[in-house]
């Protein structure tokens, strides 16, 4: 049985490694992927992808901050799809590190316009489909970042922190029109935006140490799995969530 037969998703930052991996899940699984990013290559590759596995998906290029290639995205979506069911938020932006006192306005503004401004106004165009669909489903993706800070990252702990209690606010302001909304807070993921702070992998998890009891970095694949869940009926019951998925980051 196919988790999300029949529902619709729109994916953003679907060009890159956590929400590319999880489309083309959620396309394993049955969902029609609308697929979402800025950069043209990678998210025409992950729309590909889905299709070739038999599955139905189109790529659309738009940056989340602009407010109405956002609104057409999603017109395009329930035009070529005809509902809106599921939405992964995951579009952010790679602030460098640096402390509060070195950091520019325009990098914090940045960091904030595409984490949690970005995450508003797709927010803000879904919900009229989801209440005409009867309800539905977002998964927002913060971070444990958003639970406990990074040295060096405030914008980004901050922003982080902000998409929680986005989450939180939608859970419950729609919870009687049957949308949910919970938040996934991965620890680190072996992806290529850890190399922009490292030199490799192996450095990223000896950084990591203290807080990993799991040794070990995520997959993209272990985001995805729960995506699948927080979009599918078997979650039916669960929103305004902080998900960890950070092999007991948080817990230590
Ligand atoms: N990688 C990790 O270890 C990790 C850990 C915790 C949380 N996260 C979060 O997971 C999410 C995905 O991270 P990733 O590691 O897969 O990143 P990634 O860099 O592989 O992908 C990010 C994608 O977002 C797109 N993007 C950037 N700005 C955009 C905009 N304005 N509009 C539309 N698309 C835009 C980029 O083009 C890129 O394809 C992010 O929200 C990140 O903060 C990642």
């Amino acid at each position: 049985m196919l988790r999300l037969k029949g529902k619709v998703a729109f994916v953003t930052a679907a060009g890159g490694a956590i929400a590319g991996s999880t489309a083309r899940l959620f396309g394993k699984e049955g969902a029609a992927v609308a697929c979402v990013d800025i950069n043209r290559e990678s998210v025409s590759k992950t729309a590909a992808d889905i299709v070739a596995a038999g599955g139905q998906a189109i790529p659309i290029v738009c940056d989340v901050t602009d407010e109405s290639a956002v609104k057409a995205a999603i017109d395009k979506t329930v035009k070529t799809f005809l509902k809106l069911n599921v939405v992964l938020n995951a579009a952010a932006f790679a602030d460098p590190l640096l402390p509060l006192h070195q950091l520019d306005l325009n990098l914090w503004q940045k960091t904030f316009d595409v984490n949690i401004t970005g995450m508003f106004i797709v927010t803000k165009f879904s919900i009229p489909h989801m209440l005409h669909a009867g309800g539905g489903s977002f998964i927002n993706i913060s971070s444990i970042y958003g639970a406990r800070a990074a040295r060096n990252r405030p914008a980004y702990c901050s922003s982080k922190g902000a998409v929680r209690m986005l989450s939180k606010s939608v859970a419950v302001d729609y919870a009687k029109n049957n949308i949910r909304a919970n938040s996934i807070l991965p620890g680190p993921v072996e992806t290529p935006r850890l190399l922009v702070a490292n030199k490799n992998m192996e450095d990223v998890v000896e950084r990591h140490k203290p807080h990993l009891p799991a040794a070990r970095l995520g997959h993209p694949e272990e985001i995805a799995k729960t995506a699948v869940f927080l979009g599918s009926d078997e979650s039916s019951f669960m929103s305004g969530n902080d998900c960890f998925v950070d092999g007991a980051y948080n817990a230590i």
